[in-house]
């Protein structure tokens, strides 16, 4: 067991692997020895943010940000730090001393949160199961019509809101307090009388859990035909963002990964009828559009991102479908281009893809829910193995109404829809054969649609190998060379292949001064470490358990392993060269700022003569001193 805290956090720091941590936020691509991906804490479409997995680091180089996996965790889920740590000992099952825990009750709302949520879920299920009501008949009569059974209601804890205003309130107010209660949004003040009453009334309850498994928020479906709206969703809250949760994949995760697939739906009981008739990798967004927090999330259970769209079949599904593939091509942007043809349609396998998006789009039935109650789940998963890629459905969406072709103005339009289509494909040969198969089926010439396609390739685009390059140009800017340099000669302590020990590093750095404040308290901070670590991993892995509450100190930490990696594989000399370099820049730029700063006091001073006459000798004195100083370095 640990002795102390810093001992807890150095435990679960073992245990924890940066890149499977950033990966349940990111979607990560190797190059080298780096991961790297688009920046969570910041809107970008290249990859600007690396992961070292060797010093169990990440940074980005556009913003800045920068850390380890605990701080990763803490900033991209918004926890207190301590709470996070108690979460982490109890996943990884390290014992945790009472001294500890004493004192952390900040986490307790959520917790009491989440438990509110599942007990009126169940609340609402045993209303719909075991009471008896003119009301509830009429909900399981509607259900009973839509094809959900018993078993189906039990397993997805569906479950039916009473029309009274007090039902669930009545029940769970002797168990939690009116706070946890509404910031679960389980119950709001009427607005006539301000007391506290039932969110939701006269609704099916479709309880939505997180991935986890945890009752976090609530779509209420409408029962009688004029009520509106026809769903009724619970807010965001403490434990429920609805842009980072998908409807279904607490019970679709197992069949994800092992199909390596998810079929993207657009209603709750598309997912319900879908899963319960065996087609089990289905989930939906929860009344909202398609996010990339979404993508990111389905992206960590299959290996090969293949995602299925099986919207509605209806002009708004088709326009979804449109979107949500935007939206997983930009969350992709810079890994890669999407998958465009099948490896048995050509044999080059060099071509790597990002993500497969497939189309299902089912010739009957206005969803996957209609479709599979009608026609039949096994029709359904026929229609889901044959699903064409993303760019075969954008294609013949656009060529099945060639017959409205009647004027050669006309078919212009439907080439102009085409082009950015075409454009997009990487592989040339694949490319020449879509032109050769558009080019015949519109009756339009070959070598003047190929040669459209390549005017619109034209427009400049960010190729990925340029990605190295990009990113210098951005950590150079807004520094200044006191800063650069500074940061330079910190840097070194974090080399992680040099020939020298901490100590022998300290010597030659010796005591330079530094004038950024971070800075100093950084280097001091490693003065005390450097007496008891061992290599350069657990030198960062303490100081960013040092600077946990210190988000500037991460920054720069961060900021000088990056550095640190453009002085690696030196030799011994020139190592020691760096050192120096750096060590004289500052000692120059201190005695400039020194210089400077008695110039202006001089000017401020010449009216009292005798005071101008000694800050006068101080200058020349300083001046004298680096005169002498820069002789020594040049002989
Ligand atoms: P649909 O209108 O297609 O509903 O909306 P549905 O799932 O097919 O519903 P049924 O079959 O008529 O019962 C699809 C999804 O959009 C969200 C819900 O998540 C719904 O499942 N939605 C729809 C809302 O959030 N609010 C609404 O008022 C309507
Ligand atoms: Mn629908």
């Amino acid at each position: 067991m640990a002795d102390t805290f810093q001992e807890l956090i150095a435990q679960i720091k073992d245990r924890l692997d940066i890149v499977e941590v950033v990966s349940e936020q990111v979607i990560l691509k190797k190059q080298g020895n780096h991961y790297w991906g688009l920046c969570p804490f910041h809107k970008e479409k290249t990859p600007s943010f690396s992961v070292n997995p060797q010093l169990g680091i990440y940074k980005c180089f556009s913003c800045g940000a920068g850390g380890d996996a605990l701080s990763f965790i803490q900033k991209t889920k918004n926890l207190e730090f301590f709470p996070m740590v108690m979460d982490l000992a109890a996943k990884f099952g390290l014992e945790v001393p009472k001294k500890f825990k004493e004192g952390s009750d900040t986490k307790d709302l959520k917790g009491q949160m989440m438990k509110a949520s599942q007990q009126a879920a169940e609340f609402y299920c045993d209303m719909l199961l075991h009471h008896k009501s003119e009301e509830i008949k009429i909900a399981m009569d509607y259900l009973t019509s839509r094809g959900i059974t018993k078993d189906i209601i039990k397993k997805y804890t569906l479950g039916i809101a009473p029309k009274s205003y007090y039902t669930l309130y009545d029940t769970l107010k002797k168990d939690f307090s009116d706070e946890v209660l509404e910031k679960a949004g389980l119950i709001l003040p009427s607005k006539e009388s301000g007391k506290f009453i039932d969110r939701f009334r006269n609704r099916v309850i479709i309880p939505i859990q997180n991935e986890m498994g945890d009752y976090v928020a609530f779509g209420a479906r409408a029962i009688a035909p004029d009520q509106q709206p026809k769903y009724l969703n619970s807010s965001d809250s403490l434990i429920y963002n609805k842009s980072k949760i998908l409807y279904g994949l607490y019970t679709a995760r197992e069949a994800v990964k092992a199909e390596d697939g998810v079929i993207l739906m657009e209603g709750y009981f598309d997912v319900i009828s879908a899963q319960a008739h065996g087609i089990e990798n289905a989930v939906a967004a929860c009344g909202t559009a398609l996010t990339s927090d979404h993508v990111k999330l389905l992206s960590r259970y299959t290996k090969s991102r293949r995602i299925y769209l099986s919207f509605d079949t209806d002009s708004a599904g088709q326009k979804a479908t449109g979107r949500g593939a935007e939206v997983i091509k930009e969350a992709f942007a810079g890994l890669g281009s999407i998958k465009q043809f099948d490896e048995s349609y050509i044999s080059s396998s060099n071509d790597k893809y990002a993500c497969e998006i497939r189309v299902v789009c089912p010739p009957e039935g206005k969803d996957p829910d209609e479709f599979i109650r009608t026609i039949g789940a096994e029709s359904f998963k026929q229609i889901i193995q044959g699903a064409p890629l993303l760019i075969d459905f954008q294609l013949n969406n656009i060529l099945k109404n060639k017959s409205q072709i009647k004027t050669p103005l006309e078919k212009t339009r439907f080439v102009k829809e085409i082009i950015p289509i075409l454009q997009e494909i990487n592989n040339d040969i694949v490319r020449v054969e879509y032109i050769k198969m558009v080019a015949t089926a519109l009756n339009i010439d070959e070598k003047a649609l190929a040669l459209e396609v390549k005017r619109f390739k034209a427009l400049p685009v960010q190729a990925e190998e340029e990605v190295p390059q990009r990113i210098t140009k951005i950590v150079t800017k807004n520094v200044t060379v006191f800063e650069k340099a500074q940061k330079n000669l910190l840097s070194v302590f974090f080399v992680t292949d040099n020939h020298f020990s901490f100590q022998q590093i300290n010597e030659m750095i010796g005591d330079t001064a530094f004038t950024n404040e971070t800075l100093i308290n950084v280097k001091s901070t490693i003065d005390k470490l450097i007496c008891t670590v061992n290599n350069v991993k657990e030198l960062i892995e303490n100081l960013y358990t040092e600077y946990r509450e210190n988000a500037d100190a991460q920054q720069v930490i961060a900021d000088l392993t990056s550095i640190s990696e453009m002085f690696s594989n030196l030799s011994p000399e020139d190592f020691r060269l760096v050192i120096e370099e750096n060590k004289n820049k500052i000692c120059q730029l201190i005695r400039n700022q020194e210089k400077e700063k008695l110039r202006k006091l001089y000017n401020n001073a010449v009216d009292d003569e005798t005071e101008a006459l000694k800050i006068q000798m101080q200058l020349r004195d300083k001046i004298n001193k680096r005169l002498n100083s820069e002789k020594i370095n040049n002989d």
